[in-house]
């Protein structure tokens, strides 16, 4: 991006499903240095930073962002010109079995990246400190759920539902404390439901793909009604990208994709797309809708996600190239043609419900 092509920018939680998405882009399409802290929990996975990972722009440390001096010691190191923060422990239902993590990485880890950024902001010269950013990345899901009509826009209330969304609204506002009290510079996004590849195979999408092939029954929560609105996460990479570099200091930026999906439509298109790709059908099974399964619904479940994504559009420049229908082929395509990356995932991982 023109004027700024060289900096060394610091990403937390890399190693997961966007923050890995992020470091392919930012190594293969910019000239930028790469930083991925990471922690490596279940989430992480540097199977999925392997095309990259020689590159001498990209370097990993493996450490916890709740580790103030290990996050001081590196902001000194590699002096940083933009922090994109994205680990965070991620998934909904492990949230309502266990909040603990939740609490402490979202919330308490937010806060020591922020401190020990803020302590390194004020020792930068006057030269860097025009140019710093911390960005954090966040979900649309702090502004809770949406009757049938209406979009989320940056100014909706903040009304998170599961402990998740609670503890990324809190770290929401943290950032927004830290720059309002102290004058971090700071931008934020609130994205959309993502898909694509490298997703952990608990999530939506991959976990229906790897029953279905598995031959196994397709859990749907409640009648299945559930809205959300789908991103592919290249798209919602090159949206973090413009904010990171080019989003107004203090602004939020809203990202979706425009794409309002029932959980039961997404998981008969893929039933579907399946039943075409695949001729060598599990036994007994002639249409893959047949494995879907209705379940009890998920506590406090949220009825209806949409984006207004339009002062991202008009502010900086930034559609979505992918359609669901494309994207959820080139996605499916993906973890048909990579059985390894996530079968690996299902032999040590019990939960991948
Ligand atoms: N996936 C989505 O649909 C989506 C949508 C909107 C926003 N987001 C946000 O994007 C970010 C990334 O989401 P994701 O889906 O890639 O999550 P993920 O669970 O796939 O990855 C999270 C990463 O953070 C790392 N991590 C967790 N705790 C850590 C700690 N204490 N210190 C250092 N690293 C730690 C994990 O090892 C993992 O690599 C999150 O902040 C999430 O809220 C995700």
């Amino acid at each position: 991006m023109d004027t700024h092509s060289n900096q060394t920018i610091l990403v937390t939680g890399g190693a997961g499903f966007v923050g890995s998405a992020l470091i392919r882009f930012l190594i293969n399409d910019t000239s930028h240095t790469v930083i991925n802290l990471d922690k490596l929990t279940y989430a992480g996975n540097l199977k999925s930073l392997t095309s990259i990972e020689t590159n001498r722009r990209y370097n990993f440390i493996h450490g916890d962002i709740c580790n103030s001096e290990l996050i001081q010691r590196l902001l000194s190191q590699y002096t940083p010109d933009i922090v994109m923060h994205l680990a965070a422990e991620s998934h909904v239902d492990r949230s309502i079995d266990g909040s603990a993590e939740f609490i402490q990485t979202n919330i308490v880890g937010t806060y020591c990246l922020l401190e020990a950024c803020r302590n390194y902001f004020a020792r930068l010269d006057t030269e860097k400190q025009t140019t710093f950013r911390f960005h954090h990345v966040s979900t649309d899901e702090v502004f809770g759920e949406l009757g049938d009509t209406g979009l989320f826009t940056e100014n909706s209330p903040y009304q998170p539902s599961s402990p998740y969304s609670a503890s990324k609204a809190a770290a929401d506002h943290l950032v927004r404390a830290w720059s309002r009290t102290y004058k971090l510079p700071v931008v934020l996004s609130n994205c959309s439901n993502n898909y694509g590849p490298y997703q952990y195979p608990e999530k939506l999408i991959p976990l229906v793909l790897h029953k279905a092939l598995a031959g196994e029954s397709l859990p749907i929560y409640g009648d299945g009604q559930q809205i959300r609105d789908w991103l592919h996460v290249e798209d919602h990479v090159r949206a973090l990208y413009l904010v990171a570099l080019r989003g107004k200091l203090g602004e939020t930026y809203n990202i979706g994709g425009g794409n309002e999906k029932t959980n039961l439509e997404v998981v008969t298109e893929i039933c579907e797309l399946l039943n075409t790709r695949i001729l060598d059908k599990p036994k007994g099974i002639d249409d893959f809708k047949q494995l879907i399964t209705f379940v009890t619904d998920r506590p406090g479940h949220d009825q209806r996600y949409a984006i207004d994504a339009s002062k991202i559009e008009q502010e900086l420049g930034w559609q979505p190239v992918q359609s669901f229908e494309s994207g959820l082929a080139s996605t499916l395509n993906w973890y048909i043609n990579n059985p390894e990356w996530y079968q690996e995932i299902i032999n040590s991982d019990g939960q991948t419900r």
